[in-house]
């Protein structure tokens, strides 16, 4: 191997281990780049909403939510004390807004959330897992790649936070409870138009 490959080989056995070692992990890491780039382009991830994620598709979104969720909702302060004239106000808007997907007590959501993956939870035990600013934090930016929408451009803060102070209070409710409200509490004849926008 007298050519320019052959020096090449030469200097590559002669190199020092470290040298080595780096070329390998650079060209491993390239072809992976490229292994997984090329299954990008060959369409074989099934987008179909039909079709649930894999155990571990769900626990990597579901991780990232989480901090992610975290992270951004640190720093948004609480009110010290939801009211009941709060809760109510929340009840009115979840019930206009929100029950179609995440249902309610004994109310089965609406036929088209059993459509979306991943499918809308019933809210009862959220408050176990995210903290009143998180709950807030969700109800006005949405999650991306889910249906949750980002409820900033229709409702102000004030009523993101009725809609936490009615989540909170959810558990508390059952079924003849929410029909109750909704008699007391029937919903505005229209759709509240466009919140202010508030950070
Ligand atoms: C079009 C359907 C849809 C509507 C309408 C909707 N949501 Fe959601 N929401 C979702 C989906 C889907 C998720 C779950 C995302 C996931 O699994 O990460 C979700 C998640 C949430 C969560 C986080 C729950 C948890 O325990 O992780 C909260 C809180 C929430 N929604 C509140 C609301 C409120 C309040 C409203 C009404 C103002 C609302 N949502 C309207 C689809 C919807």
């Amino acid at each position: 191997m007298g050519s320019a490959a052959g020096r090449l080989w030469r200097r590559w056995v002669d190199a020092p281990k470290a040298v080595c070692l780096l070329t390998g992990v650079v060209i491993g890491v390239a072809a992976l780049g490229a292994a997984a780039w090329g299954t990008v382009l060959s369409g074989a991830f099934d987008m179909a909403a039909s079709v649930p994620h894999g155990r571990l598709a769900y626990r990597i979104l579901d991780t990232v939510k989480l901090h992610s969720v975290r992270r951004h909702a640190r720093g948004i302060r609480v009110p010290a004390r939801f009211t009941a004239d709060e809760m109510r106000a929340g009840f009115r808007l979840y019930d206009a807004h929100c029950v179609t997907c995440h249902g309610g007590p004994g109310i089965a959501p609406a036929p088209l959330s059993y459509g979306l993956n991943p499918p809308p939870p019933y809210l009862i035990n959220s408050p176990d897992r995210w903290r009143p600013n998180e709950l807030y934090w969700i109800i006005r930016n949405g999650e991306k790649m889910t249906a949750m929408p980002a409820w900033k451009g229709r409702l102000s803060a004030r009523e993101a936070w009725n809609l936490v102070a009615f989540i909170e209070a959810l558990r508390s409710l059952d079924y003849p409870g929410y029909l109750a409200m909704r008699q007391a509490e029937p919903p505005p004849p229209t759709d509240p138009s466009p919140a202010p926008p508030t950070p």
